[in-house]
């Protein structure tokens, strides 16, 4: 059996490389120092015009259920046939891991380069953070969810409305044995291109 996130090489972490899941994410998350490390890394991404079109929100601590009961509130206006089972899950949805770090999209129109391509490259930050969050021994999972498209629950986490969450990306250690799940063949997507 593979080990999964086998650090004893930087190809044999790619190679290995498994998102921890958020169902299962507890102590320890990064610490202060840490958190900056992650973030250093984050940066270091392709970003065409070096517009650096993103930025953090960092929830850690009693933040993660301030943001909680915000999400609740709103759910509770989206779906007020919802119980109060549901209301506690919005409500823990940052408590699921120790550290949540938000990055938003500030990709804005430009002469030269295109907001897809500022979009792109907010999303080599997520998997960036990803990326060194594991190689530092923790597990991380990149998320979205509702709050990541609700312009009520976006704002409560301090985007403006010009901002997009790229992703929501949430470290801890994992509580459960992390299982690999099938990967696409890469061969079945190749088409070798040649002239007709
Ligand atoms: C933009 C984006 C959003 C995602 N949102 C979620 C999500 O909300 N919930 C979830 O369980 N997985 C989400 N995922 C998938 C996980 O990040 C991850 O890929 C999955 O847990 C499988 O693990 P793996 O990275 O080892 O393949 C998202 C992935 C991307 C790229």
């Amino acid at each position: 059996m593979t080990k999964l996130n086998d650090l004893s090489s930087p190809l044999a972490f790619l190679k290995t490389r498994k998102s921890g899941s958020v169902k299962a994410l507890g102590l320890p998350g990064p610490s202060s120092a840490q958190i900056s490390e992650i973030l250093d890394i984050a940066v270091r991404v392709p970003d065409h015009g070096k517009l650096n079109p993103w930025r953090f929100v960092l929830f850690e601590g009693q933040a993660r259920a301030d943001i909680g009961n915000a999400f609740a509130a709103r759910w509770k206006v989206l779906h007020p046939e919802h119980g109060e089972e549901s209301l506690a899950f919005q409500r823990g949805l940052f408590m699921r891991a120790p550290v949540v770090i938000v990055v938003a999209s500030t990709a804005a129109p430009h002469a030269k380069i295109p907001e897809w391509e500022q979009l792109l490259s907010a999303a080599a930050v997520c998997y960036n953070m990803v990326l060194a969050a594991t190689a530092m021994g923790f597990d991380a999972q990149w998320q979205t969810d509702w709050v990541a498209y609700d312009p009520e629950a976006m704002a409560a986490m301090g985007l403006k409305d010009s901002e997009k969450v790229a992703g929501i990306i949430c470290i801890g250690t994992t509580t459960a044995p992390l299982e690999d799940r099938p990967r696409p063949d890469p061969k079945a997507l190749l088409t070798r291109w040649a002239k007709a």
